[in-house]
């Protein structure tokens, strides 16, 4: 049963509480709500189907059951944490890549929180924020990961190609150990955020770095430069012409301008 395999496969990590569903809303839902209740720091919520799972800017995100990872965890925020809470995306990537690595699968991080492999997304992160009125109360990372082939959404339902861990080892993959080095390295990676060696690993990892790109924003027109790097707050830096120009988080997408991916 899922849930005592999950339990299984991550006895021993120092989660703040754990929650298990076989089928839920969207983790991220239920981690807003645990949130608002109490719940402790570094707790996770992890299901085996979402039934409206979301990615960013509301798109729908596909978790079939039986198929994907789908898990959330509530960070409490405290000054500290505020001030990195824009390396969140990151922190969620990173361990992403990590995971993958362990597959033997080389991932990159299309900034600022999807992961591909050979140019198709295997991989997404989504950051929100609970409020406790006008002040945060925690930090949601969500994440989730195409593990076997059913979790692929059909081409039509996504902006960009779509691919899984089984189709891209050839194998079939046993979900367990995936979500444990997800976790781990969540888990991990988070001691260091605040430091140079995290930022450093995550723009070492970032897609398209020297390469031209186009992010468009929502409502904007489409700004063309060239991926320079990541601020200290992981930001993007673009350099335009002759300006650098720094783009934050928010409702933009980013492709490179040779674009081989329909
Ligand atoms: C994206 O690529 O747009 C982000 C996708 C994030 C999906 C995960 S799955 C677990 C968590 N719950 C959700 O509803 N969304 C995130």
């Amino acid at each position: 049963m899922f849930e005592t395999e999950v339990r299984a496969a991550l006895r021993d990590l120092p989660l703040g509480g754990l929650r298990v569903f076989q089928s839920i809303g969207s983790t991220n839902d239920e981690g807003l709500a645990w949130a608002s209740e109490g719940a402790a720091d570094g707790s996770l919520v992890v299901a085996d189907e979402q039934t409206s799972g979301r990615g960013r800017s509301g798109r729908p995100w596909y978790t079939p059951p039986s198929a994907a990872l789908a898990l959330s965890f509530v960070l409490r925020a405290s000054e500290e944490a505020g001030a990195q809470a824009g390396r969140l995306a990151g922190l969620g990537a990173l361990a992403l890549t990590e995971a993958c690595a362990g597959l033997g699968l080389s991932s990159n991080i299309k900034w600022p929180n999807d992961i591909l492999v050979r140019d198709r997304k295997v991989g997404g992160v989504l950051v929100e924020s609970a409020w406790e009125g006008n002040v945060l109360g925690a930090s949601i990372v969500g994440i989730g990961l195409n593990v076997l082939r059913a979790s692929v959404p059909p081409p039509g339902e996504v902006l960009f190609p779509a691919t899984c861990l089984e189709a891209e080892i050839g194998r079939p993959v046993d979900r367990m150990p995936v979500l444990r080095a997800v976790v781990s390295a969540f888990l991990r990676w988070r001691e260091k955020l605040a430091g140079s060696e995290f930022l450093r690993t995550w723009e070492s990892r970032l897609s398209f770095v020297g390469g031209s790109v186009v992010l468009t924003r929502d409502g904007q027109v489409p700004l063309t430069g060239t991926l320079a790097g990541l601020e200290s707050d992981g930001g993007l830096r673009l350099r335009v012409g002759d300006q650098t120009v720094v783009v934050r988080v928010g409702e933009l997408h980013l492709r490179p301008t040779n674009d081989r991916i329909a």
